[in-house]
């Protein structure tokens, strides 16, 4: 099944330019090291590749995942670890890298998981915000863009597990992907 081409909501360039700030943004809040960057798998990964080279603090990789969406647009409101962290944090600063926070029902449900660890100290970092959708409270430390109500894909964002390699962050056109 073909495609639909998306529309470009934000550019590379305009991405690339806001996670050098937030980079910066970090270094300065986080002058030692090492931080642990927990990245939710998959739509984060992308992110977390620039966002880790946009920071000059040592860091450390993690990837945790859960399942929320399944095929659709909107939360199953179900979450679960599909894949645990391979370290202890215990005493360590961590920042957990996402994609986007919609309902906020699964970085909730993380924030409580990451907690019982006992990290020394626990932010969140996402290069998208959808406010408007928010039916879970979620304290974001760091926010790339907010955004409107719509549905996004590129850049690690997926519709269906696919558009997750477009360098941009699209919109897909009406009927290319109605759930
Ligand atoms: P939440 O639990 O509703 O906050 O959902 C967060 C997760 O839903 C994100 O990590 C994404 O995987 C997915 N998601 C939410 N909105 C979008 C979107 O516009 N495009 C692609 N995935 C999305
Ligand atoms: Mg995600």
């Amino acid at each position: 099944m073909a495609l639909s081409p998306p529309r470009i909501f934000l550019s590379e360039q305009q991405i690339q330019q806001r996670i050098r700030a937030m980079g910066e943004q970090i270094t300065a809040a986080y002058p030692q090291g090492p931080l642990y960057l927990v990245a939710i798998l998959k739509g984060a990964f992308m992110f977390l590749a620039d966002l880790a080279r946009a920071i000059r603090t040592p860091t450390r990789i993690e990837f945790i995942g859960i399942s929320s969406y399944g095929k659709g647009k909107t939360s199953s409101g179900e979450v679960k670890v599909t894949k645990d962290l391979d370290v202890s944090i215990e005493g360590y600063d961590v920042l957990v890298v996402e994609d986007i926070v919609d309902s906020g029902v699964t970085l909730n449900y993380l924030i409580n998981v990451i907690e019982q660890r006992k990290p020394k100290s626990l932010r969140i970092a996402t290069l998208l915000d959808k406010p408007q959708r928010r039916l879970r409270p979620v304290d974001v430390a760091y926010v790339g863009f907010q955004i409107p109500d719509e549905f996004v894909v590129g850049y690690g964002l997926d519709f269906a597990e696919d558009y997750r390699n477009l360098r941009d962050i699209c919109v897909l056109e009406d009927g290319a992907a109605s759930a």
